[in-house]
């Protein structure tokens, strides 16, 4: 029986200087790629609402939506822990919301702990979540669900907003969650954030100094073209092999080379 990733884990690899990795998946197939390469955290991230659903940003995803995709990834893991990325207003409306849905997200998909974003805002939902029993990564820097209030998905931490930014990390510490995403800031700023505090920080573009990485891997596989943040790096072309093959298809279907006598009965 394999070992599964936990809080405990994690801690332990910050402590020894070891490396945390974190890529998201949305469905059974990927996330039997992803737990089986040996990433140590998989997220079903709210991102999926713009990567699988085609929606615009991440504020109409819904709880239905995520648990329905978690289900499947918790299917396919073995090692990974699995985090489930609590959608828009599935928490920001206060501590009962949030451990009402917290609760259901571990209830009904088996994921081990919850994500939600925001630094000191959010440190007594945070703490009232770990009070009743479920494990909180923390996202603070750029949060996807308030692009509207920061007008875009910009870099954040720059100027006045560094002394936010350590502060809303220690809030998050504090409030006793086991990790914390730091989205788009300064690696300067991350690094010392990332030697400031105990819990892991995993960071998307916050460079390297940073306990562990996360990309969305749909970005990384290169299936994502809408848009490519400069943080992303692409370790595979995967749209271009399926394009290829769709169009191979087409044109053999067409021609009456598929299926052949082999593919026949
Ligand atoms: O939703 C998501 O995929 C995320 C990561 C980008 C950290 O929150």
């Amino acid at each position: 029986m394999m070992k599964k990733v936990t809080t405990k884990t994690l801690l332990e690899m910050k402590r020894n200087g070891e490396k945390i990795t974190m890529l998201t998946a949305y469905d059974y197939t990927s996330a039997l790629i992803v737990d089986s390469a040996g990433v140590d955290i998989i997220l079903v991230g709210d991102s999926l609402g713009m990567v699988m659903l085609g929606y615009d940003s991440t504020i109409p995803v819904t709880m239905e939506e995520m648990v329905h995709h978690t289900r499947a990834v918790v299917r396919a893991r073995k090692r990974a822990m699995v985090i489930f990325d609590m959608p828009f207003l599935s928490y920001q409306t206060g501590k009962r919301d949030a451990i009402l849905n917290a609760g259901r997200a571990l209830k009904e998909t088996g994921c081990d702990a919850v994500k939600i974003e925001g630094g000191k805002e959010q440190e007594d939902t945070i703490k009232a979540l770990v009070d009743a029993g479920i494990p909180v990564c923390g996202h603070i820097g750029l949060q996807p669900q308030s692009v509207n209030v920061y007008g875009g998905y910009v870099l954040r931490g720059k100027g006045e907003e560094r002394e936010k930014l350590i502060e809303d990390a220690k809030a998050v510490e504090r409030a006793g969650a086991f990790a914390v995403v730091l989205e788009k800031v300064p690696s300067d700023l991350a690094k010392e954030i990332t030697e400031s505090l105990s819990i892991p920080t995993i960071g998307i573009g916050a460079g390297k100094y940073c306990d562990g990485q996360v990309l969305v891997f749909h970005d990384m596989i290169g299936m994502f073209d809408k848009f490519k943040p400069k943080f992303v790096k692409r370790y595979a072309e995967v749209g271009k092999e399926i394009r290829s093959a769709v169009e191979s298809y087409v044109k053999e279907v067409k021609n009456g080379v598929f299926p052949g006598e082999e593919h026949s009965y």
